[in-house]
């Protein structure tokens, strides 16, 4: 019985043609900057962002961390959503690594930042605080229904933090997500920003690694802050090849994905006892009512004895994200399977 995975996006295997393509990888010393493959796939990023340069590193922690302590010294304070990876899961890296301190503002349901919030966290000059540095957003948003951010609304956020002489940094570990969710080229939703980190492992199916893209002169700092960290990973166009496929091939199928998510949340929410939040993308969260007698945790486990594993999460909040190794049959088998266990 094939296991249906819905736990992440994280869980995608490297589809064959990114096998293929990594037996085949040209090789060098990255650290040297002379790996062909690595230097491809960063060229390639760069251009698919519309920067002036791209980084490869070894996950999304560590293109935040690496983008962050490019962009902030020791003392200085970074403003972030307080429902962001950055902020929940990322170890406090910033903080232990960096001496940066987080300043986190409510993220609104929707995955924002209210710009009135943002204004009030940046500091004034005043012996007794921190410089206020950067604005973090993330898109889509993971914690928040799995949002997607609008071009619009992070030019604004861009234009303010500019105005007060800060700097933007997103999370975009899933901006193809947003990009295929709101129909525009994902150029758009980075435009304004001065850096971003985005996944090839999560929804892009490559076994390994992130990019972090921005201006060479940031870049620059930020291939530093890589070395530091211990992220200098020598041979390693081997992944990078996978990352060009995951680029060329998988970005531009999310939308399939997404559809996948809706189908789901229409079968669950038909379900009496399952209250499902809105869906905007590949990422679906929903609860149980009182009227269920299980606990999440029965359901998780009854849902593991049919083969289906999905993440109960703190509050009796679940979630399913669906992927590439998702197909059709799954989520109807889905729908099936939280009927038997909950009617
Ligand atoms: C929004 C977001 N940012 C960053 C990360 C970190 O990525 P990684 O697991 O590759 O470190 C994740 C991982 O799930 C994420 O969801």
């Amino acid at each position: 019985m094939k296991v249906v995975d819905l736990r992440s996006d994280t869980v995608t295997h490297p589809t064959p043609a990114m096998r293929e393509a990594m037996y085949h990888a040209e090789v060098g010393d990255d650290v040297f900057g002379e790996d062909p493959t690595v230097n491809r796939l960063e060229r390639t990023a760069a251009e698919r962002m519309g920067k002036e340069a791209a980084l490869f590193v070894a996950s999304g922690t560590m293109g935040n961390l690496v983008s962050l302590l490019a962009h902030c010294g020791r003392g200085d304070e970074v403003i972030l959503g307080d429902h962001s990876h950055t902020f929940l899961f990322e170890q406090g890296g910033m903080a232990a690594l960096g001496g940066i301190t987080p300043r986190p503002n409510p993220n609104q349901p929707d995955g924002t930042l209210r710009l009135e919030d943002v204004v009030g966290a940046i500091r004034g000059d005043d012996v007794h605080f921190p410089r206020t540095r950067l604005v973090c957003l993330e898109n889509t948003h993971n914690v928040c229904n799995g949002m997607p951010l609008t071009a619009a609304y992070t030019a604004e956020i861009a234009r303010l933090a500019h105005a007060h002489g800060l700097r933007v940094h997103l999370d975009g570990a899933r901006v193809f997500n947003a990009a295929a969710a709101l129909g525009v080229d994902v150029r758009e939703l980075v435009r304004e920003v001065d850096s971003l980190s985005f996944c090839l492992s999560k929804g892009l199916c490559a076994p390994v690694g992130s990019l972090v893209c921005g201006s060479a002169g940031f870049i620059a700092g930020a291939r530093r802050a890589r070395k530091v960290v211990g992220g200098g990973m020598r041979q390693a166009g081997i992944l990078a090849a996978a990352g060009i496929v995951a680029l060329e091939q998988m970005a531009g199928r999310l939308a399939e994905d997404h559809a996948h998510a809706k189908r789901l949340a229409e079968g669950l929410a038909h379900i009496p006892g399952i209250k499902v939040a809105p869906v905007a993308t590949n990422i679906l969260y929903f609860r149980l009512t009182e009227e269920v007698s299980q606990t999440p945790e029965e359901v998780v486990d009854g849902l593991a004895e049919r083969g289906i594993r999905l993440l109960g999460r703190e509050g009796g909040r679940f979630r399913a994200v669906t992927h590439y190794w998702i197909s059709d049959e799954d989520v109807e088998r889905t729908i099936v399977a939280m009927h038997e266990l909950i009617s």
